[in-house]
């Protein structure tokens, strides 16, 4: 069992503090690791990306012990967590520092086409009215901790975003992982997908207090 990443001085008031979610993707890619290693290869360097880093906790456990030799880059809304994810993989792991980048832009928007190998997404799932605002200059007048939590109807507007987008985003041998609870309805998810060419599997399953969390893995067919 891997251990898990130290996460210190990040200020929980705006960055999302890591939660059962987090760890969910942690005891996830300790299973994906041998998968990971097989689909990717040695011959070329991958490409992970992750969308909604927060405290960076998830990026930095697979620099440690998942896919030690990728190239990463973490996004993030928040300007906050953007400084958060860089500092904790320096704690946890100063000599493979320089293979991680972090970028204030909304999911992937200023991502080159097809080039990611592996996509990683904690998004904010909780079902609300709508999907918060945000400020795109400072970070003084939003309400970041919403905006990691709120999904709009369903918990599926920003999840939706990228999954309509997937094909542009992988690269040919790319693959995505995305957290769902069951208000996001993600077996319809995953049918909706396939019935669009992608194999979808249910990579991960937990019960977390109330709320079921799964997490789908889906490659281009
Ligand atoms: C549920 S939190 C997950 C944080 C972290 N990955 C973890 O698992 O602990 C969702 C994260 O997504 C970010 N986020 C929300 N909307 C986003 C968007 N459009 N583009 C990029 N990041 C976004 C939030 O700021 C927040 O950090």
């Amino acid at each position: 069992m891997f251990s898990t990443p130290i996460v210190k001085d990040v200020d929980y008031d705006k960055v999302y503090e890591p939660s059962e979610d987090s760890f969910c993707f942690l005891d996830c890619f300790e299973d994906q690791k041998e998968f990971l290693e097989e689909r990717l290869g040695k011959k070329v360097t991958p490409l992970l990306v992750e969308i909604g880093t927060g405290s960076g906790i998830i990026t930095t456990f697979l620099l440690q012990n998942i896919l030690p030799d990728a190239v990463y880059m973490a996004t993030d809304v928040n300007p906050s967590a953007c400084t958060s994810v860089l500092n904790t993989v320096r704690l946890n792991c100063p000599q493979r520092a320089c293979l991680v980048d972090s970028l204030r832009m909304s999911l992937v928007s200023g991502v080159r086409r097809n080039l990611v190998d592996v996509l990683v997404f904690n998004p904010p799932y909780v079902p609300a009215t709508e999907v918060p605002k945000y400020s795109q200059k400072g970070d003084d007048d939003s309400n970041w901790l919403d905006l990691a939590l709120l999904g709009g109807k369903d918990g599926m507007i920003t999840t939706w975003q990228v999954l309509n987008d997937l094909e542009e985003i992988l690269s040919s041998r790319g693959v995505a992982y995305i957290l769902f609870c069951a208000r996001n309805k993600p077996e319809n998810v995953a049918e909706e997908m396939r019935s669009r060419g992608w194999r979808v599997d249910i990579v991960f399953k937990r019960k977390a207090g109330w709320e079921v969390l799964s997490i789908l893995r889906f490659i281009k067919v």
